[in-house]
Order: C-alpha cells, then structure tokens, then sequence
C-alpha cells in the first residue's frame, strides 16, 4: 500500500506543473508563500537545464525576489514592465469560480499589483484550498497603522471580528488584520466595498484579479480547473 502524500509533497507537485504556463524566453510573475516556493524551485532546475528558460520575473515580495536572485533570475519592477503573459501564485481558499482568499503570507498588496499586470492567474494549490464558499480562512486585510481601531469596527458591523496580526509588518510597511467570522457569498461586491473602508490598502478577496486556471494538487495528480 502506498502512503498518502503530504501536502508538501501535493505543493511540489503543482509547483513542477505550473511550469507548463511559462512562455520559455518570457518574463513571469511570481507570488508568495509556501506553493510558490516550490515553483520557485523548479524554475531553478528549468534554468539549470536552459539557462534562457526565462528572461526574469517581477515578484510580488521580498521573499521571493531573495529566492528568484539566489537563482540568478533577473528581477524587475513591476513598474518596468507593461504587461505579463502569466502570474503564478498561490491561495489560502479558491473557490469554484475561481475567486480567491489571498495574503495568509502578508503579500496581498504587492500580489494584487503583479497579478494586475498579468494576461492569466495560474493559482498553485493543494486540494484543501479549494471551498464552497470563501470566507473560513481569516480573511487578511492590509490597513495602513492608524486606521486600524476603524477598520476593526467596520467589520464588526458586517459581522466579522478583526485581529491585528501580531509581528507583522508588511513588506509595505502597514499591518495585516486578519478577519473571522465572513462569509463571501459575493466576492466581487465584497472586494468594491471593501476597498471603500478609509485606511484599507487592499482587501484579500481576489476576485477582480481571479484565477484564470487552477493547478489542484490532489492525491491522483494534478487536477486542472479552468474558469
Ligand atoms: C501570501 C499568499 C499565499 O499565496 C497564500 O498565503 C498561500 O500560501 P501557501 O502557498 O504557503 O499555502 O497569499 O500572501
């Protein structure tokens, strides 16, 4: 009998197969987190085999613009690039229509940004990702400092109770407050309003900027859904 895989096992896989959306000779956009670590990885061994795999990327946090330089990758600003064929990263909940829950790893601003930039979302996942309905994961909120206190009783009037993120500064130099207790039936109305709220940098609904496929990494393999 075999043993199940891992969920770090299923994140290498999906890792490996995003390697399939990269234009060879392009440049990528590169998310964050764990899943995106592995792909970071494969992308390593690509340009160990062809070291024109590809031209450079455009990261979406310190984090990864570290392990993309270890590499070697050439790594722009967003600012320097007018459009990308694919962004590659992760999520904390993706749901059916491929909406996303996104900023479990405090990136979701600069994601959001080099996601904007992109053609087509290619979202890396292991299968406990994907939900019904987005919204069990604490949802993370960047906020600039001193809105906090407003931003967490604004949410308590939408039925969510907000947490600071302890130790947490973003990569931005704002907190993350983490909120429990939502439930995300409408994503791309909820991204509007909240996006309203004074001090909110960006909400971690990802719907505007959704997933345009989606790499599952399930026990049988990789499943792929398209939206
Ligand atoms: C970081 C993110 C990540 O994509 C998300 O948290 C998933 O991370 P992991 O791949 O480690 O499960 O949004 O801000």
């Amino acid at each position: 009998m075999s043993t199940p895989m891992t969920q770090d096992e299923l994140k290498t896989l999906v890792g490996r197969a995003a390697l399939d959306y990269v234009q060879p000779g392009s440049i990528v956009g590169v998310g964050t987190g764990s899943t995106v670590d592995k792909f970071i990885d494969a992308l390593g061994a690509a340009l160990q085999k062809d070291p024109q795999f590809i031209a450079g990327a455009v990261s979406s946090s310190v984090r990864s613009t570290e392990r993309l330089e270890k590499l070697g990758v050439k790594v722009l600003p967003a600012e320097a690039v007018s459009g990308l064929g694919v962004y590659i990263d992760g999520a904390d909940e993706i749901d059916h229509a491929g909406y996303m829950v996104k900023g479990g790893g405090a990136a979701l601003t600069r994601e959001k940004i080099v996601a904007d930039l992109a053609e087509r979302f290619v979202c890396i996942a292991d299968e406990s990702k994907l939900v019904q309905t987005l919204g069990k994961f604490p949802l993370p909120v960047e906020v600039i400092p001193m809105a906090a206190a407003q931003v967490i009783r604004a949410f308590a009037k939408l039925g969510g109770q907000g947490k600071v993120r302890e130790g947490c500064t973003t990569d931005n130099g704002n907190i993350i407050i983490d909120v429990t207790g939502l439930s995300i039936s409408q994503p791309a109305q909820f991204e509007a309003d909240i996006n309203q709220i004074p001090g909110v940098v960006t909400v971690g609904v990802f719907a505007r900027n959704k997933a345009s496929v989606c790499l599952l990494g399930t026990p049988s393999g990789v499943k792929t859904l398209t939206f």
